[in-house]
């Protein structure tokens, strides 16, 4: 199977890392080199760790990397049979890379979104074969969760989504279909968890060591909300919270924070910034 993906950040990179894992041929695009060269050279760095740790060896790390090309044009995308798209978490911007995308692949490719938040139908709706559009929305690290939502819009055909679900647990992964709802399963059951510690930081109960700390000593977490949200990256978990926002009509239950928009806007991103709520 040939597939392209849209956008070589965090996810994007993981997802060409399982796809090009489970033997496919992968076309892996993004408009900014430095982004590519950056998903290049840390895929050599995981599957260098991986040889270290004795889960794989020399020859299965160069089929790998073998399986991957990084490519700086929409149009190299165009024998895909699948093309997940994991770029910014914007509807306009998605939209009009998938009516670019739509000339130049065949009829029969699905075209698939990796958002976390934005509506399915919306995204579809730029296509001219809407029923070819699906939500696959993999989790960060996409190499290491198992876990991925499968999200049929109003307009996609039962042969499309029937075909993404054989694909994605073809990958080893566990598929739950979910409703185009804001947020499908995970993100709305997370919105709460991280605008809640917010708030408490906000209302000075506790600093973000102290809540990172309880939730994982007391509540069982592997990760703290704070370290989980520096880890996403505090722009794409901010923009979603917003997104996650306005579609549930500005239900309190989903509001922002100010801290974490101040965090966004200073660029203290978290991880890939080296600053965030923690120094890295
Ligand atoms: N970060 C997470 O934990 C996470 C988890 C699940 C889903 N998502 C979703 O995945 C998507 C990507 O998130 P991310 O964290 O990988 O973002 P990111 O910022 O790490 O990477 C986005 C990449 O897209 C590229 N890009 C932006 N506009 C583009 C365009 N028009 N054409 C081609 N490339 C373009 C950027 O250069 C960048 O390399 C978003 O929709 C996000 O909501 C993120």
């Amino acid at each position: 199977m040939n597939v392209g993906i849209i956008g070589s950040g965090t996810m994007g990179s993981g997802i060409a890392q399982v796809a090009a894992t489970a033997g496919c041929k992968v076309n892996l695009y993004d408009t900014n080199q430095a982004a590519l060269d950056k998903a290049k050279s840390s895929l050599n760095k995981i599957l260098l760790r991986l040889i270290e740790k004795g889960r794989i060896d020399e020859s299965e790390k160069s089929r790998i990397q073998g399986k991957i090309s990084y490519v700086n044009n929409l149009k190299e995308l165009s024998d895909s049979d699948l093309t997940i798209e994991a770029i910014v978490e914007e509807l306009d911007i998605k939209k009009k890379v998938f009516s670019e995308l739509e000339t130049y692949v065949s009829n029969e490719c699905i075209i698939a979104s990796n958002t976390s938040s934005l509506s399915i139908a919306s995204i579809a709706s730029s296509l001219q074969k809407p029923e070819r559009c699906i939500g696959i929305h993999f989790f960060n690290p996409a190499p290491l969760m198992k876990l991925v939502e499968v999200i049929p819009a109003i307009q996609t055909s039962q042969e499309i989504l029937h075909k993404s679900i054989d694909t994605i647990s073809d990958w080893k992964k566990v598929v739950a279909v979910a409703k185009d709802t804001p947020g499908f399963i995970v993100n709305r059951v997370a919105r709460p968890f991280y605008g809640e510690a917010l708030r408490i930081y906000e209302e000075g109960l506790a600093d973000f060591a102290t809540i990172d700390w309880s939730m994982k000593t007391l509540g069982g977490f592997k990760m703290g909300p704070f370290e989980l949200m520096d880890f996403i990256g505090n722009d794409v978990n901010y923009t979603v919270t917003e997104s996650v926002f306005k579609a549930f009509y500005y239900d309190p239950r989903y509001k922002p924070a100010f801290t974490q928009m101040r965090f966004a806007e200073a660029g203290y991103l978290g991880r890939k910034s080296g600053k965030g709520y923690y120094d890295y």
